[in-house]
């Protein structure tokens, strides 16, 4: 066996036999779910990540994420299987890696691998032999091999015969009750043949199936085109809810009968914008790295536009509601806004289109309170600074009495709609909540 193969047959009986140690970095909606998978399927697990918060919050076996309970984190550092730390010297006991930080935009749009460039470079300080390194971020075709693999590589160790490297994207969907990280099918890819090897050894030993792919590029652009896929369906859906409703049809109606069909038809559902970690970032991904081949992106572009009017259409016919129903104009009205994370049944505000609809009203002279069972106060965010501390409003009959207008902007299951129907003088629905319930209302528009 030449020193190659063995360093691949080491590493590769460590995958199959448990033995080997597995290093998330990033405990955030991605790594700490995953951390949890691995560790159940028998890894031993440590956890990295910068923000001392975090480790501290989870040596007391608090977790800050939804899809993981405390009792499942519990049970995993009881069981020996998890440690979390802020010491990245920990990384040369890993013998797989797997990052898991933030891909945002910048100020100016573009791609800001900057998180994923400092990683690389903590794990370059402690690379060795015969370890895998994953990148799990969402990003353009080509930064595992091009990015990733390069700053490891200036190290001296050579990709696909002293390490290896692989690519898979995540595909969690918080809030999702039927599937969770080790019930989603995993895409993975590697710099060669025993890359993907490794790759798929370890990722089916955490998950029920995999699926390979032949490159890091194409898993890359797998998971680009997954959430290209949903921001143009869903602009679409947003345009033809305006032109339907300037017709006086019910889009929600339309799609409901739409979908009956069984084959060519997929239901999107419009709503007041774009929200969330994913789909308004990514797609702008393959939009940069499509410049460097002079080639145009319309699709996401316009998707992007369409779905970034929204908030100001759904302001627009909340407007239009005051005056005709209410003889009232926006900037002497007080609007209830409920629900403040992007998707219903969490509490994740990241890109959230409420922040955006409370902004307007108040650039249109109204006052704008919300209303969220997940998020009990606005916390800093980048772009809407100024809404920095708000705290949610009680939602008592009298409360609710007191505004002009409700605005639902996330259809969240726990809040009682029928009392909220009774109570409120008048309401927007952005997502059709009261429709799907069978509740109706004269003082109930859909937007
Ligand atoms: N949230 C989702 O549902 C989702 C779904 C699919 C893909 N993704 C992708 O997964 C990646 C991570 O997203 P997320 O939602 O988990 O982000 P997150 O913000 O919830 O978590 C990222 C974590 O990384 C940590 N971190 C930042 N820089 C670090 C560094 N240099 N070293 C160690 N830790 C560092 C942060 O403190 C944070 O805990 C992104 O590329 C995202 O696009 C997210």
């Amino acid at each position: 066996m030449d020193a190659r193969s063995s360093t691949f047959e080491t590493l590769s009986k460590k995958i199959e036999t448990r033995a080997a140690r597995a290093g998330i970095i990033g405990l955030g909606y991605v790594g700490l779910p995953l951390a949890m998978a691995v560790a159940r399927s028998g890894f031993a697990v440590t956890g990295f990540d910068i923000d001392p918060k975090k480790i501290v919050a989870l040596d007391a076996r608090r977790s800050y994420i939804d899809a993981v309970t405390n009792e499942a984190l519990t049970a995993e550092i009881d069981a020996g299987r998890f440690v979390s730390t802020t010491d990245f010297a920990g990384l040369s006991d890993c013998d797989v890696i797997v990052i898991c930080v933030p891909t945002p935009l910048t100020k100016h749009r573009d791609p800001d691998l900057s998180f994923v460039e400092a990683t690389s470079r903590s794990i370059a300080a402690h690379l060795r032999a015969g370890q895998l390194i994953v990148l799990e971020s969402t990003t353009y075709p080509g930064t595992t091999d091009d990015i990733v693999k390069v700053i490891l590589e200036e190290t001296g160790l050579k990709s696909g015969s002293d390490f290896f490297v692989g690519f898979s994207p995540e595909r969690e969907d918080p809030g999702n009750q039927n599937y969770h990280t080790a019930t989603i099918p995993k895409v993975v890819a590697g710099d060669g043949a025993q890359a993907l090897s490794l790759m798929k050894s370890f990722y089916g030993a955490a998950v029920s199936s995999v699926v390979p792919v032949s490159s890091n590029a194409t898993a890359e652009a797998v998971k680009l085109t997954e959430n290209i896929f949903r921001s143009v369906n869903i602009a679409l859906v947003n345009e033809l809810k305006t032109v339907y409703a300037a017709m006086g049809i019910d889009v929600w109606e339309v799609i409901d009968a739409a979908k009956t069909k069984p084959f060519g038809y997929m239901p999107f559902y419009p709503g007041p914008g774009l929200g969330g970690h994913c789909i308004p970032i990514d797609p702008f991904y393959l939009t940069w790295k499509s410049r460097e081949f002079e080639l145009p992106t319309r699709f996401i572009e316009l998707a992007g536009e369409i779905n970034s009017a929204m908030p100001r259409y759904v302001v627009g016919k909340l407007a239009e509601a005051l005056d005709i129903r209410a003889g009232k104009a926006l900037s002497r009205s007080r609007v209830l806004v409920l629900g403040l994370a992007y998707k219903k049944n969490v509490a994740d505000i990241r890109e959230s289109p409420s922040l955006r609809l409370i902004e307007i009203i108040e650039e249109r002279g109204g006052k704008a309170d919300y209303h969220d069972p997940f998020v009990a106060e606005i916390p800093p965010t980048r772009e809407y600074q100024a809404l920095k501390g708000r705290k949610s409003i009680d939602l008592t009959p009298e409360a609710v009495a007191g505004y002009d207008v409700v605005l639902i902007a996330t259809d969240h299951d726990i809040i009682d709609y029928a009392a909220l129907s009774k109570n409120a003088r008048l309401i927007v629905d952005t997502r059709n909540v009261f429709g799907r319930l069978g509740l109706s209302a004269d003082h109930l528009i859909k937007a």
